[in-house]
């Protein structure tokens, strides 16, 4: 069987011990100054000193040597949290927010995520795929190896299914792990407005149904906020997706503290996501539950809002996750490495820290985590070389990309 020996590096990895790192062990990684990564089939056989998976290595059958060239070794980004399935950008609502109209103002007068729902019924299932693969495209080149991304722009069942379908496509077309969450309940559609009850009621008869008998979403989500849709109404939705067998997660406390971070807690959601108004006692109920946070600072920073408490969650011994967001509105970027920038430099995160949540407890919020987000062995090879001597390079070199090599199952696909 032949085997790959990648040497001549230092490699950096969280290591998993079968849960999401919590507290101080966030910040630990395992660090080899001269180290090599042994692969077969695509998955890791040896990680560690150089001397160590040489012996590994031995016996075994035809050995190929690649030299990293004294680059570091760090595991492939898992983004767990992006709407990229949209069919066109945003850019004149852009203008709007910088000079001064906030987020929910312009969903409220129809635009935002409606704009974007238009825009999808609209597109063809071929021009809603090609844009779908740019952004996937550019994420990968920029070292994401595993993402989730969300239907939402649909809010009809027709719409929302070929949003699904389009993913799925992408999915099977990319070297990329890619998980795709079901987030009918992403706005109230103008028929609804005056009876957003009504909608929930179509998603959980009508779409979850359909989601469910095609297999084509692993997770419901739904944004939880003022103006769009209330506790009650979350709650309602998402233990009827539970009831299907889908995992949960919600938008929650992403402008106002409406305590979507303790309906997280209550349910036991895969994660909470944004929580940049999550209150402290929300926060210690994540953790008495041990749900994740997914935080989204390049969302704070383009909606110009404060950052989510990332230390007091660390403190307080909640798994912290990062992601883009990507998605035309509040954040358009496929960067993880500048959102592990913003997260170090605007929410206080070490840069280990910041590593942790971009890869392996990310990989714990996508239920992904035994096969991907670290270099433990038996994982897929997964990995990306780095212009620099250490992680630190990620937060450090500002604005521009510092990835030179994306492996994914022990191939260069970058
Ligand atoms: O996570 N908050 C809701 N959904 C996205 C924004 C989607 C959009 O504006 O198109 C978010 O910020
Ligand atoms: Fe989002």
């Amino acid at each position: 069987m032949s085997q790959q020996l990648f040497r001549n590096t230092t490699i950096y990895s969280p290591i998993d011990n079968g849960q999401p790192r919590v507290g101080k062990a966030q910040g630990k990684l395992a660090q080899f100054q001269k180290g090599a990564l042994l692969v077969e089939d695509g998955l890791i056989m040896a990680m560690g000193d150089e001397e160590e998976v040489l012996v590994a290595a031995k016996g075994a059958g035809e050995l190929q040597e690649v030299d990293c060239g004294g680059r570091c070794m760090v595991p492939g980004f898992v983004d767990p949290h992006t709407h990229m399935c949209f069919a066109t950008l945003r850019e004149s609502e852009f203008a709007l927010r910088i000079d001064g109209t906030p987020y929910l103002e312009i969903l409220s007068q129809g635009g935002g995520i409606l704009s974007s729902v238009r825009a999808v019924a609209a597109a063809s299932d071929d021009e809603l795929y090609d844009n779908t693969l740019r952004h996937v495209q550019k994420a990968l080149s920029l070292g994401t190896t595993s993402l989730e991304i969300k239907s939402g722009y649909g809010l009809d069942t027709e719409n929302e299914l070929k949003m699904l379908g389009v993913i799925g496509k992408v999915a099977a077309d990319t070297p990329l792990d890619i998980v795709a969450t079901f987030l009918g309940a992403h706005a109230i559609p103008e028929q609804y407005k005056e009876n957003p009850d009504a909608f929930i009621t179509l998603i959980i008869e009508e779409m979850l149904p359909q989601v469910k008998k095609q297999g084509i979403a692993r997770f419901c989500d739904v944004f939880c906020e003022t103006g769009v849709f209330s506790i009650d109404q979350s709650r309602r939705l998402l233990k009827a997706a539970q009831a299907m067998g889908l995992g949960v997660k919600i938008h929650a406390d992403e402008v106002n503290d409406l305590g979507g971070a303790e309906l997280a807690a209550e349910l036991g959601a895969c994660s909470a996501d944004h929580l940049l108004a999550a209150s402290e006692t929300n926060i210690k109920a994540m953790s008495t539950a041990g749900v994740i946070a997914t935080l989204l600072p390049a969302t704070a920073y383009s909606l110009r809002k404060e950052y989510a408490r990332a230390r007091l969650m660390i403190e307080n011994n909640v798994a912290v996750a990062l992601a883009t967001d990507c998605n035309p509105g509040s954040s358009f970027t496929e960067s993880m490495q500048f959102v592990i920038g913003l997260a170090v430099l605007n929410m206080q995160m070490t840069p280990a820290e910041a590593l942790t949540g971009a890869t392996l407890n990310s990989a714990y919020t996508l239920n992904m985590a035994d096969r991907v987000g670290s270099l433990d062995r038996g994982k897929q090879a997964d990995f990306l070389l780095l212009e620099g001597d250490s992680p630190v390079i990620l937060a450090y070199h500002a604005g521009v990309s510092s990835v030179a090599g994306v492996y994914k199952k022990g191939q260069k696909v970058n």
